[in-house]
């Protein structure tokens, strides 16, 4: 299960209440993505010097990396309520329309995976985002009208892992889009120290950097790998997360140097072994490793193409030089005609 992994950026169940005790509630201490903090800053002040509420805003990226956390940043640094709520939780026009006539005037409405709003909720969230209105129907057949309720201006904040799949109506109607970035090393060994600030443990520069450089760019990772490193060195006789600690420890995890796992090095091995370094079609390379195509593209290749483990070509997933030497293998230096061909990236027109 995809949710097990120690590496996995996804919340996991028993997660909830540790993620809350390190969650910054302002923004000065949302460390790393400078450039957001920035745009916020600016967002936030100049909505406060006009006296209005905050256009509203969408939040993407990968998930654990501080979506959730900004939106209820941005609602204590303007200094007004949040509303949380998501699209899956949204099941009828009904239920958006009593949340948003129990808004007060500048609250924020916070709608997490808002890629998986239904159509006819969004519909009622159209006016409303725009003219700030309810459009209800009263009575039926021919003789059903529209009424049209005025509500007190509000702020949209929603989130989403997946920008693609959001409708562009929707996307339109957002006056900002910030996006998320995996983090540098740098800040995430900032996050680390923190949050063993907080948790009361002992860590040296050495021992964080080594949990930063293993959390994958990842906020909530860093701090799971935190606690499991704690849990380690608690039962060592100095209690103390050095360098040797946070290696040892990470190592019997299954997690390397660069935060890769069984499943990941399976993924590499899978490419490398049985398909001589690719090219080799997503479905193809999934059924492999008996995954899901899904699964593979949106949990497991992120990673690796930030690493420049893999690349996407239009014939399919290559391992690149770099996995092969991270794996400790020999690249093969004499190649056939495959794969002289010019490599480009798919998604990337430009890159060819
Ligand atoms: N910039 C940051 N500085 C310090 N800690 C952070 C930062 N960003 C995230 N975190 C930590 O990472 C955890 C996960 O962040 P958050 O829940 O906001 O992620 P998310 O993007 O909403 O994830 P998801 O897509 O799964 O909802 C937080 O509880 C917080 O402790
Ligand atoms: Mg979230």
């Amino acid at each position: 299960m995809v949710a097990e992994r120690v590496v996995g950026p996804e919340e996991q169940l028993q997660e909830d209440g540790q993620e809350l005790s390190l969650r910054p509630r302002r923004l000065f201490e949302y460390i790393g993505q400078e450039k957001i903090k920035d745009r916020v800053r600016v967002f936030i002040e100049a909505a406060k010097a006009r006296e209005e509420c905050l256009d509203h805003v969408l939040l993407y990226g990968p998930p654990g990396l501080g979506k959730t956390t900004l939106a209820n940043i941005i609602a204590s640094e303007m200094g007004v309520n949040i509303r949380v709520t998501s699209g899956p939780a949204i099941e009828r026009p009904g239920d958006l329309a009593s949340i948003l006539t129990n808004l007060r005037k500048n609250d924020i409405l916070f709608i997490d995976e808002i890629h998986r709003l239904n159509r006819t909720v969004e519909e009622v969230l159209y006016p409303a985002m725009e003219d700030f209105a309810l459009d209800i129907v009263v009575g039926k057949g021919p003789s059903a009208r529209t009424l049209r309720l005025s509500m007190p201006p509000f702020t949209l904040v929603g989130a989403t892992t997946r920008p693609a799949l959001l409708s562009s109506p929707l996307r339109d109607r957002f006056g900002d889009t910030f996006r998320l970035e995996y983090q540098e090393i740098s800040a995430m060994k900032e996050i680390i120290v923190r949050a063993a600030g907080i948790l009361q443990i002992d860590i040296t520069g050495d021992g964080a950097y080594e949990i930063a450089s293993r959390s994958r760019g990842t906020p909530r990772i860093a701090n799971r790998l935190l606690r499991r490193v704690r849990d380690y060195a608690q039962v060592r006789a100095d209690k103390v997360i050095d360098l040797d600690t946070a290696r040892e420890a990470l190592s019997r995890q299954g997690v390397d140097e660069l935060g890769l796992d069984e499943i990941d090095r399976r993924l590499l091995h899978s490419i490398i072994e049985n398909f001589d370094g690719g090219p080799v079609g997503l479905d193809t390379l999934a059924a492999s490793t008996s995954e899901e195509a899904d699964t593979v593209m949106d949990v497991y290749e992120p990673y690796l193409l930030l690493l420049g483990f893999i690349q996407r070509t239009p014939r399919g997933r290559i391992a690149t030089r770099k996995a092969y030497a991270h794996l400790g293998r020999a690249y093969p230096e004499v190649t056939g005609p495959e794969q002289q061909a010019p490599l480009w990236d798919a998604d990337d027109p430009e890159d060819e």
